[in-house]
């Protein structure tokens, strides 16, 4: 089943990629009891469990089709179907918000309101995770910006993966 959405996710046979890589953001963003987590882009739901199984008061996810949304409310997870241009959430309602290798499959004409509509759901002070994925072998039925650089991954001193 969770191959399954990760797959639908447009993650393809990269498991072991999106474990590393939410486990990282997991610790970057320091979940604490009082936080209130929305994922946007939330994929098979893995750091959404973590956030959940850290103890935060409360975990949203959101996935852009009901096909992606339906298994994961299945699993017990709070998942709603939305869009980064119109995140179907009040505004200030969140203290951490992640928004993970998504972006790069938003159209740039949503881009704005996209940043606008993540901006308005943060709480003051709310830590915010923006990433992109850049990949080797990138799935050619995944839509995606020029922008999107392409090469080999590394990491630099920072621990950051960049492309060059
Ligand atoms: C490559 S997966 C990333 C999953 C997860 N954030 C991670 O890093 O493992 C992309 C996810 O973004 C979601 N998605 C794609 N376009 C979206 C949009 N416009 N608004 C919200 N979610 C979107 C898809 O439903 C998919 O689950």
């Amino acid at each position: 089943m969770r191959d399954d959405l990760h797959q639908l996710a447009g993650r393809g046979p990269f498991r072991a990629i999106t474990e590393f890589v939410n486990r990282r953001i997991f610790n970057e963003l320091a979940f604490r009891p009082e936080d209130q987590f929305v994922d946007i882009g939330c994929g098979h739901g893995l750091l959404l469990r973590m956030a959940m199984d850290s103890g935060v008061r409360s975990a949203v996810g959101l996935n852009a089709t009901d096909e992606e949304v339906r298994p994961l409310r299945a699993l017990g997870l709070d998942v709603r179907q939305g869009r980064t241009d119109s995140i179907p959430l009040p505004d200030g309602c969140a203290s951490v918000v992640a928004c993970n290798s998504v972006l790069l499959l938003v159209p740039e004409d949503k881009m704005s309101k996209s940043l606008r509509e993540i901006a308005r759901i943060c709480k003051p002070n709310a830590r915010i995770w923006l990433g992109e994925i850049p990949r080797v072998e990138e799935i050619t039925s995944v839509p995606r910006h020029e922008s999107v650089p392409t090469g080999n991954i590394h990491q630099d001193g920072r621990g950051c993966w960049a492309a060059g």
